[in-house]
């Protein structure tokens, strides 16, 4: 498989169907596969040997932060892959870009991976700028290489509205010159946003888009193993 798949569970997957999603999934095992489970499954998908995630973490570590969880105690379970950015934290849980950059600095400290989502809220004329601010925010002071991006516009997000081919295609070539122009090693940028088995099929042709972060297909059993079957 030489696309990097994300699954972003968020909270769909119904806790009576783990243990066969886990068995059916495992023929798919690959080192291009990682599984963000929500926290209540993360200790059942830990016990499998698929690459596993975490969907977010406390930007405090190991302090007075009730109801949150600590980045050293995910990594100390195994888990080395970390979603942050996701429009989601931003918009339920006000997550702001300074604090998307405290995160990122844990996990550089870590030396775990980083999935870093940026996305532009409205597709218009000002989408590359905001996607430039928000790299230029998040990466404040961090040159960190052990990083992949997701450019999720924040509208195709759960909605079925997917960008044009050409139109994600030019939005990765921005956020690949950034990175780039920093002198950075090539960065892998997926896209997320309503992908489906069908979607999959014509975004998967392109050489720009090195992956895709999946959100609710990918908690579905019998639509992971179809979009999975698209890019093995
Ligand atoms: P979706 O979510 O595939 O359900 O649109 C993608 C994401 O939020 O990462």
């Amino acid at each position: 498989m030489e696309k990097l798949i994300v699954f972003n569970h968020k909270i769909y997957l119904d806790n009576k169907n783990t243990s066969l999603y886990i068995e059916k999934i495992k023929e798919y095992n690959n080192d291009n596969l990682i599984i963000c489970p929500d926290f209540i499954e993360l200790n059942t998908f830990l016990k499998s040997d698929l690459n596993i995630g975490a969907q977010n973490f406390s930007s405090t570590n190991q302090e007075a932060d009730t109801g949150e969880i600590s980045l050293s105690k995910l990594y100390g379970l195994g888990v080395k892959n970390y979603i942050i950015g996701h429009s989601e934290r931003v918009k339920h849980h006000g997550e702001k870009l300074n604090i998307i950059n405290k995160k990122l600095k844990l996990i550089e400290e870590k030396g775990a991976k980083a999935i870093v989502c940026v996305g532009d809220k409205k597709d218009n004329i000002f989408s590359e700028f905001l996607i430039m601010y928000q790299l230029k925010k998040i990466f404040k002071n961090i040159v960190n290489d052990n990083i992949v991006i997701a450019y999720e516009p924040v509208y195709s997000i759960g909605t079925g509205k997917i960008l044009s081919r050409k139109k994600i295609e030019q939005r990765i070539k921005v956020i690949k010159k950034y990175f780039f122009d920093k002198k950075q090693k090539e960065v892998k940028v997926l896209y997320g946003g309503s992908v489906d088995e069908n979607s999959i099929k014509e975004l998967s042709i392109s050489s720009y888009i090195d992956g895709f972060l999946i959100g609710k297909a990918s908690a579905d059993i019998n639509k992971a193993i179809k979009l999975l079957e698209v890019v093995k």
